[in-house]
């Protein structure tokens, strides 16, 4: 294999680095192109950029391999506790039993929210979009503790970490109760982490839930599935805020806004109000799938394709089995989870979906699971931050460590050119697109 790759740009050649992976991915590093040439490389939406290098997690969209810090997906979903997963990815290295209790410890010991957090939720209307919470009440936990603003040395990450991963979990089930009128709930040391985040969820003032170890093994799964999942939209959003040397919460806090879009995070809850749609409507499967293909429809089949797979997501095979398991020791019969296997089937054998390799991604699944143990849709993505929370404080750390540029891409411009600047009485009014009336007639503003 050559160790530089040529590149020849208006007659002249450049010689450029090669940069080789550990599982043989072979980037060209074009860091120095524009120096030597004033040529930059143009890829809308980074489908081929490698914006880093980091070590956290290994995703081979081909073959639909996943693993962090190296260990398969299937193995860490069948063994693993959200807190384990989430050491391996911040730390790179499978906790020991002491290890795992001190960090299981310390997320107990940050588990509440200062009393003064308490009284944002007041200032929300009970409408607000949890993730609109969410990513508001993180950045304000940080104002309690000025310290971690710093973060000056391995202890005070850990401890922001443990924070951050802790209180996420907390806000989240306040900002639900919030949503619906209900008191907060505060947590219980003596849960672990996914009991306890039920626990605050859906207990009420002298009622407490018990939650059945299946529903606690489900949620488990759920977010050690989601804990992370290299360059996708919010992580590389965690890691260019983080880039400007911007706090743990503050880039984190971006990273929820980042998740929440319907093309991220916010596909599942979207499936569901697909599969809700289809099964209100009476429509056919088939319909459906045609109204998918037909581009002027504009509609996507939520829950299928991923930019990096073309082939089935591992973390979507994993959950449909979990979600069959888990509906029929729950003996709950969600006409969804049948409309889900049958849209996967019409979709898996349509040459549309074959041609384009569009499978099933981890959201067509998860959200029949989350059904199943009672969180409710507008939680779906609150749940995926939670679960991502891990992957992004371990991307965070990595810039941290070892990044010394700020992210800076560069564009082509296509603007106009140079042009004079026109005083204001010689203006002529140009329409905006898709304005009318008198915001395009007579120029004012509503
Ligand atoms: N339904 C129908 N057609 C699709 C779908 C879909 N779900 N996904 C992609 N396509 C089509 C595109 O229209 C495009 O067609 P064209 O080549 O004729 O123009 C082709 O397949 C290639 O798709 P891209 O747009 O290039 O895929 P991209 O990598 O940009 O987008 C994405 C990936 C956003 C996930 C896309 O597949 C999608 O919108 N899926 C539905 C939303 C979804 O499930 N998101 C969750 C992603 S996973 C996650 O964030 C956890």
């Amino acid at each position: 294999m050559p160790e530089t790759a040529t590149l020849q740009v208006q007659g002249k050649t450049y010689t450029l680095p090669i940069v080789i992976g550990t599982e043989n991915e072979v980037a060209v590093d074009i860091s120095k192109l524009r120096a030597e040439s004033g040529v930059i490389t143009l890829d809308d939406g980074y489908g081929n950029t490698g914006s880093c290098r980091s070590a956290i997690t290994f995703i081979d969209g081909e073959k639909g391999i996943l693993r962090y810090r190296g260990i398969p997906i299937e193995r860490i979903a069948e063994h693993s506790t959200f807190p384990e997963a989430a050491w391996l990815l911040i730390y790179g290295e499978l906790p020991t039993a002491e290890q795992l209790e001190c960090w299981s410890d310390l997320l107990s010991r940050h588990e509440m929210l200062h009393e003064g957090l308490y009284k944002h939720y007041d200032g929300f209307p009970s409408q607000s979009h949890p993730m609109a919470i969410l990513s508001a009440m993180i950045n304000a936990a940080s104002c309690y503790t000025p310290e971690i603003i710093k973060m000056e040395s391995p202890e005070t990450f850990q401890s922001a970490a443990a924070r951050l991963l802790s209180k996420t979990r907390t806000i989240a089930a306040a900002a639900y109760k919030a949503s619906i009128g209900q008191p907060l709930v505060y947590p219980k040391p003596h849960l672990d982490y996914c009991a306890n985040f039920l626990h605050m969820m859906f207990s009420i003032p002298f009622r407490d839930y018990e939650p059945d170890p299946e529903i606690v093994d489900a949620l488990q799964l759920i977010l050690v599935l989601h804990a992370d999942h290299e360059q996708n939209c919010s992580t590389s959003t965690v890691r260019m805020v983080a880039s400007s040397g911007a706090n743990l919460f503050a880039s984190c806090a971006a990273g929820v806004c980042a998740l929440w879009g319907p093309l991220h995070g916010g596909a599942n809850a979207a499936v569901i109000e697909m599969l809700q749609y289809i099964h209100e409507s009476g429509m056919s499967v088939k319909d459906y799938v045609a109204k998918v293909k037909d581009k002027t429809s504009h509609i996507k089949l939520m829950g299928f394709g991923h930019r990096v797979y073309k082939n089935y997501d591992p973390r979507a095979r994993i959950i449909k089995q979990a979600a069959d398991r888990v509906l029929n020791k729950l003996q709950i019969n969600d006409p969804m989870l049948d409309l889900a296997r049958a849209l996967e089937e019409a979709a898996l054998s349509d040459s549309y979906f074959q041609e384009k390799k569009l499978y099933p991604n981890v959201d067509f699944y998860s959200g029949i699971i989350m059904r199943a143990i009672g969180i409710p849709l507008e939680m779906f993505t609150v749940m995926f931050a939670i679960g991502r929370m891990p992957g992004w404080i371990a991307n965070w750390k990595e810039v941290w460590e070892g990044q010394t540029r700020i992210y800076r891409p560069r564009q082509v411009y296509t603007g106009p050119a140079l042009r004079e600047y026109v005083s204001i009485g010689q203006r002529r009014l140009v329409p905006i697109p898709g304005l009318s009336g008198e915001v395009a007639v007579s120029g004012a503003c509503r």
